[in-house]
């Protein structure tokens, strides 16, 4: 087991399933303390049980990041069990509805951007608020996406939140940055995922069209997103801050 985070206690929201389950793993394996947060409470004791059975330190509290009493219950959680907070993965997210703006309902416009911009700007919020308490720094990654860098066709309140979080990410940095505090973003290209995998289900797009967005010719692995999350959770990348990374095999160098 190597050490990247020995002994840091980290909350991973959407640590459930897919990126952030894979993410945990990860992290734990880095010696982390982490604290997994979501909605589906049955695969957030399955990621927990994995990495305790590995060895490593995870906790599961219920958490819905929409709700602010949530967030803070969360924040206040991984305080008392491991008695700080070193860092966050706000990766909790949902794919919405991809259609054309003209069918797109205000509803479903409301539903993807309070998850998918609000959730994570409320858990920011409250995390450099426990950070400044303490005194001591912190380091905090947020999932964006390639929707958040470039275009997509369909994704008008996906894309929209994306790069909301790309600007809720690069303002938070300045506003901490002296007080070493760093606030960065990942920009996934596609990922083979829960997430993806319903997408694909719902829509009559094909693996092969999928694959062919990618220059590398092949889906990203969830682990090659936990492995720059850890880098930038670590001291490795203490003089980085305010970066949208992408980890997206090159699909936005086309
Ligand atoms: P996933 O569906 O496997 O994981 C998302 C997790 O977030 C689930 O465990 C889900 O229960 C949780 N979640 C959803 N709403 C929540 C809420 N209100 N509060 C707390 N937890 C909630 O999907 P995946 O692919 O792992 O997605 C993770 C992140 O990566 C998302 O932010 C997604 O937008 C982003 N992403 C995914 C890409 C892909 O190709 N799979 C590409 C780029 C970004």
């Amino acid at each position: 087991m190597s050490e990247l985070l020995k002994d840091k206690s980290i909350i991973i929201t959407g640590g459930s399933t897919g990126i952030g389950r894979a993410t945990a793993l990860r992290c734990a394996a880095e010696g982390a303390a982490l604290l997994i947060a979501d909605v589906n409470d049955e695969q957030g004791a399955a990621t927990v049980a994995e990495i305790c059975a590995a060895g490593g330190r995870a906790q599961y509290v219920h958490t819905d990041v929409t709700v602010t009493a949530e967030v803070r219950h969360m924040i206040a959680v991984a305080r008392d069990v491991y008695g700080r907070l070193d860092g966050a993965f706000n990766n909790a997210g949902i794919e919405g509805n991809f259609t054309s703006i003209v069918k797109m309902t205000e509803d479903e416009y409301d539903r993807t951007v309070n998850v998918d911009l609000k959730g994570v700007w409320l858990c920011v919020k409250y995390q450099i608020e426990a950070f400044l308490e303490q005194g001591a720094g912190g380091s905090i990654v947020s999932t964006a996406s390639v929707a958040g860098l470039v275009g997509t066709r369909g994704g008008s309140a996906y894309c929209a939140a994306k790069h909301g979080v790309v600007g809720l990410t690069k303002s938070t940095a300045l506003e901490v940055a002296r007080k070493n505090i760093r606030v960065n973003a990942v920009c996934p290209g596609i990922i083979e995922t829960p997430m993806l995998e319903r997408m694909r289900s719902e829509t009559n797009v094909t693996h092969a069209s999928l694959i062919a967005q990618e220059p590398m010719e092949r889906l990203g692995q969830a682990r090659e997103i936990g492995e720059a999350v850890v880098w930038l959770l670590s001291d490795l990348a203490s003089f980085v801050t305010g970066t949208a990374m992408p980890v997206d095999g090159g699909y936005t160098a086309l």
